[in-house]
């Protein structure tokens, strides 16, 4: 594991302040009517104009800027014209960006219109499994309590975590190690220690954990059909506790 020195944590709040800029103008541009197509060109749009490169596009052939993922979608779905948005949606917002040489990766999840009163307990559920996974986050625990934390509180409200997909390490590379499983016992796995960044995302389920690929080669679905909600901060571990990279206000 690559531990990032006080100058790349430097560089990479710098990757993280663009990756939330252009999340909530994308999250904002989010309603009735608009396509998945014209935010992904919001996004890629945005982050060029901060002096940034999308991180996902070409990204092992990935073919789009930003992946946004809508209802029964779990992650890395790709962007269309032919994708409308539609009041109840529940819009998933995956997006990446480098910058000096760093990554930052974020998600959210956000409902077009009010969405259903389900939905919106999905999604709040699902931020509060990354929020307990942050909190997880330090210096002198093990990489097990994260994954602990998340499941504890997705499985609490009846809800279940994704299996295929985990979290990651970042840096100079979007995908380093560790791993970061959003399930686990706690007190085991590697040690966390000052230096590492992970990035943490739950996508948690509304019915069952089963997730399958479309033809595309990139969406992933719940395999019920059901409703799914991802939510993803880059965090660095400091002496101080938990850095959230990609946190709003920054
Ligand atoms: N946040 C996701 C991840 O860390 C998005 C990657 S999509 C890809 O895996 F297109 F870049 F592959
Ligand atoms: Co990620």
């Amino acid at each position: 594991m690559q531990l990032k020195s006080a100058d790349d944590l430097s560089r990479m709040r710098d990757a993280g302040r663009v990756v939330r800029a252009v999340l909530d103008e994308v999250a904002a541009a989010a309603v009735a009517g608009v396509s998945t197509a014209e935010l992904d060109r919001l996004a890629e749009a945005r982050t060029i104009e901060r002096g940034a490169v999308p991180a996902f596009k070409g990204y092992l052939g990935y073919p789009a800027s930003i992946c946004i993922s809508v209802n029964e979608e779990v992650v890395h779905g790709i962007p269309s014209e032919r994708r409308v948005l539609r009041d109840g949606d529940v819009v998933g917002l995956d997006f990446g960006a480098i910058l000096g040489g760093f990554h930052g990766d974020a998600a959210e999840t956000v409902l077009v219109g009010r969405g259903s009163p389900e939905a919106a307990r999905l999604v709040e559920t699902t931020r509060a499994a990354l929020g307990a996974g942050v909190e997880a986050a330090r210096a002198g625990g093990r990489l097990g309590d994260i994954g602990a934390a998340v499941q504890r509180t997705a499985e609490a409200a009846g809800y279940s975590v994704v299996r295929e997909f985990v979290g990651h390490g970042i840096g100079r590379k979007l995908h380093e190690p560790p791993q970061v499983p959003n399930f686990g016992a706690p007190g085991t796995g590697a040690w966390l220690r000052p230096g590492l960044v992970l990035a943490i995302e739950p996508m948690v389920n509304a019915g069952l954990p089963g997730v399958r690929t479309l033809e595309d080669g990139w969406t992933a679905v719940t395999e019920d059909g059901r409703l799914s909600a991802h939510f993803e901060h880059t965090v660095a571990i400091t002496e101080e506790g938990p850095e959230i990279l990609t946190r709003a206000g920054i």
